[in-house]
């Protein structure tokens, strides 16, 4: 799948204060990011407005790391989907934290997922297996039905523009000392890929099947980039803890505007 862009998309889940996140938002406008390399970032709701304000005159998108599935009423604490338009160009939805640690059930993240698409803002929807599910080869069953019930209100022209994230929960990291987690290898990841694509394209068509944009996410940092981004039929990353700095972050983006090259040149 060479000449499609590889998205480099950070979450960073509950960290920075506003004017951390703002001033980290800044530092990366910056940047230049290389041609066929789209970047967006994910800060938590609070930072969300201000971040997308610092990053409004240069290419970095904003993701809004969550979203309710009703447009407004008494529900006190959450965020409308409505309410993110103009803010956020996409919305995590079925995050592994949502559904682990909030509780978040398939059926809420597919109410979600059509909340979002209804509101104009494009849904990521994030599938994986928990290490006891992959211990006990539940891996394509977990995926394929995370999918089936996240997608199940959307049209196959919705489902091309939507972008599925790829987060196995075992390979998810603390943030630091990557050379410590565990995560799938590229063949792993490929076979995730294949089956994701291939279960679309039974359920929404072929044209749904090869639009939609799928992601990697789980301890990626910039040793592993390149590998991972090398593999066939991915387009790109959902980055955690390597997100959080330049440093750590940036190699990252560069990489992908190397694979990307390299992909043009292997075509001609
Ligand atoms: P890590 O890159 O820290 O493993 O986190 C991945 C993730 O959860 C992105 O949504």
């Amino acid at each position: 799948m060479s000449g499609r862009k590889k998205l480099i998309f950070a979450n960073w889940k509950m960290h920075f204060s506003v004017k951390q996140a703002t001033a980290f938002a800044k530092k990366l406008s910056e940047k230049k990011i290389d041609e066929g390399v789209v970047v967006a970032v994910a800060p938590a709701t609070i930072s969300l407005s201000p971040v997308s304000e610092t990053l409004a005159k240069c290419d970095i998108a904003t993701i809004a790391q969550n979203g309710y599935h009703r447009d407004e009423g008494a529900f006190t604490g959450e965020t409308s989907m409505p309410m993110l338009r103009g803010i956020a160009k996409f919305v995590l939805v079925g995050h592994s934290e949502r559904r682990h640690v909030f509780n978040e059930s398939n059926e809420l993240i597919r109410a979600k997922m059509s909340a979002a698409v209804r509101s104009g803002i494009k849904p990521i929807l994030c599938i994986g297996e928990t290490l006891m599910e992959k211990e006990h080869y539940h891996t394509s069953t977990v995926i394929s039905s995370q999918l089936e019930v996240g997608l199940a209100d959307l049209t196959s022209d919705e489902v091309g523009d939507a972008v599925i994230a790829y987060e196995p929960v075992w390979a998810l990291s603390n943030g630091k000392d990557f050379s410590k987690h565990k995560m799938p290898a590229p063949d792993d990841i490929k076979k995730a890929v294949d089956l994701i694509r291939g279960n679309i394209k039974e359920l929404y068509g072929i044209d749904a099947a090869s639009k939609v944009k799928i992601l990697y996410g789980g301890s990626s940092n910039a040793d592993n980039a390149t590998a991972i981004l090398s593999v066939n039929g991915l387009d790109g990353l959902l980055v955690g803890g390597a997100s959080l700095g330049v440093a750590t972050f940036w190699p990252m983006v560069e990489a992908a505007g190397r694979v990307y090259k390299d992909n043009l040149t292997d075509k001609k």
